[in-house]
């Protein structure tokens, strides 16, 4: 039997290496394999294409070269950023704020914060997952040391008014980290004008290798290494760098940078017209529609049809509940618990993700797909 296509629509869990990123990648692994930190010819070699590397990413996101430090991903970086704050500031204040709706790559670092003596404050956002800038700034103390919010949300796709959070926190002489990890390659990011102090994002959500990342740590902060060993990047991350996946990530960088309007526009499009495909069938809800979102993310609810045996229907295509890291286990997403979901309206919400090659047809047949379930789900709970 010729099994249905598979359609890939989860490209906030992870993309695809572009061929030409690829390309760029493949001779980092064989003839330029040397270490970059080796004082001869063939490592100043590989020393070249990771300082071609920083330039591309720190250009992505409007920082200096110097600002950059290579790390495997996002949460290594949220780790080294968080941890290494926290170390160097001790004296000056205990109090962090946060939000509910961060991923956990955040949320299991401030935990550990909390367990060592820090406050975590965590502000409330609205239906939609916005956060709530009077309870922000009633948070803010003498002793708060930071605010980390993140620019886009993974699930939602909600993006925050992070200027205004910047200008908030500054005023209270805290500093502002901000996960960019899902805004990068989607929207433009310029760090400078966000007003941002210290920032994680990952490789592999803009078409780049697994096991890149990088920490923005704006040159007016000094973090204090809690990993020991060699001088490498900026001395916060040490051990031997992984060149071919770096190569990798500044090429995705690049590319993402020289595409970002166009890519953004054909998404826009397509995540407007399968919003309007989905809000024709009865009682399904688009959340957060009416704000300023990713122009890939879709997340709708799906009212009156148990959440799991709806999924489990879906298994050819690839869409995601609650977040990719979570989705083994079925319990309720904690960024839409946060935004005041049910648990069983949290189950029944599905996140679809666009990317580069997503196409009108893909999404039809992904509706066709989604409305057929529905239907006789329906069906068979009236019987
Ligand atoms: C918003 C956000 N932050 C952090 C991460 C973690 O990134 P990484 O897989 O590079 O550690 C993810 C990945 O899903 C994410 O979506």
């Amino acid at each position: 039997m010729i099994q249905p296509a598979k359609i890939y629509l989860d490209y906030n869990a992870t993309t695809p290496v572009r061929k030409e990123v690829l390309e760029k990648m493949l001779p980092y692994f064989t003839q330029n394999f040397a270490n970059p930190h080796s004082d001869h010819a063939f490592g100043w070699d590989a020393s070249e294409a990771l300082e071609r590397a920083r330039k591309q990413v720190a250009n992505l996101i409007n920082s200096k070269t110097s600002e950059i430090t290579f790390t495997s991903g996002a949460t290594e970086a949220a780790n080294l950023a968080l941890l290494g704050f926290a170390k160097e500031n001790r004296n000056k204040g205990k109090h962090i704020i946060s939000c509910k709706t961060e991923h956990k790559a955040i949320l299991e670092t401030l935990n550990a914060l909390e367990n060592d003596g820090y406050e975590i404050s965590y502000v409330e956002v609205n239906c939609d997952g916005i956060v709530d800038l009077k309870h922000f700034q009633s948070l803010l103390r003498p002793d708060t040391s930071m605010a980390v919010m993140m620019l886009a949300n993974n699930e939602t796709g909600v993006i925050q008014d992070i200027t205004k959070i910047s200008e908030l926190a500054h005023q209270n002489g805290s500093v502002l980290m901000s996960d960019i990890t899902q805004a990068v390659g989607k929207i433009d990011v310029d760090l400078k004008a966000l007003g941002i102090d210290l920032a994680i994002f990952s490789s592999h959500k803009i078409y780049g290798p697994k096991g890149a990342g990088s920490l923005y740590s704006s040159s007016r902060i000094d973090l204090t290494r809690y990993m020991y060993g060699g001088n490498q990047e900026n001395g916060i991350r040490p051990g031997t760098v992984n060149v071919p996946a770096i190569v990798g990530f500044g090429s995705a960088a690049e590319l993402s940078k020289k595409e970002l309007q166009e890519t953004s526009e054909e998404l826009l499009l397509l995540r407007n017209n399968f919003e309007e495909q989905l809000q024709g069938l009865e009682n399904i809800q688009i959340n957060a529609r009416d704000q300023d979102r990713l122009p890939n993310t879709i997340s709708f609810s799906v009212h009156n049809v148990e959440g799991d045996a709806f999924y489990r229907r879906m298994n050819r295509i690839a869409i995601s509940r609650g977040s990719a890291c979570t989705s083994n286990i079925i319990e309720a997403s904690h960024v839409l618990t946060a935004m005041g979901f049910e648990k069983s309206l949290a189950l029944a919400t599905y996140r679809v993700s666009l990317g580069k090659t997503t196409t009108q047809q893909e999404l039809n047949l992904a509706f066709e797909n989604i409305q057929t379930a529905i239907n006789s789900m329906r069906k068979t709970s009236l019987v």
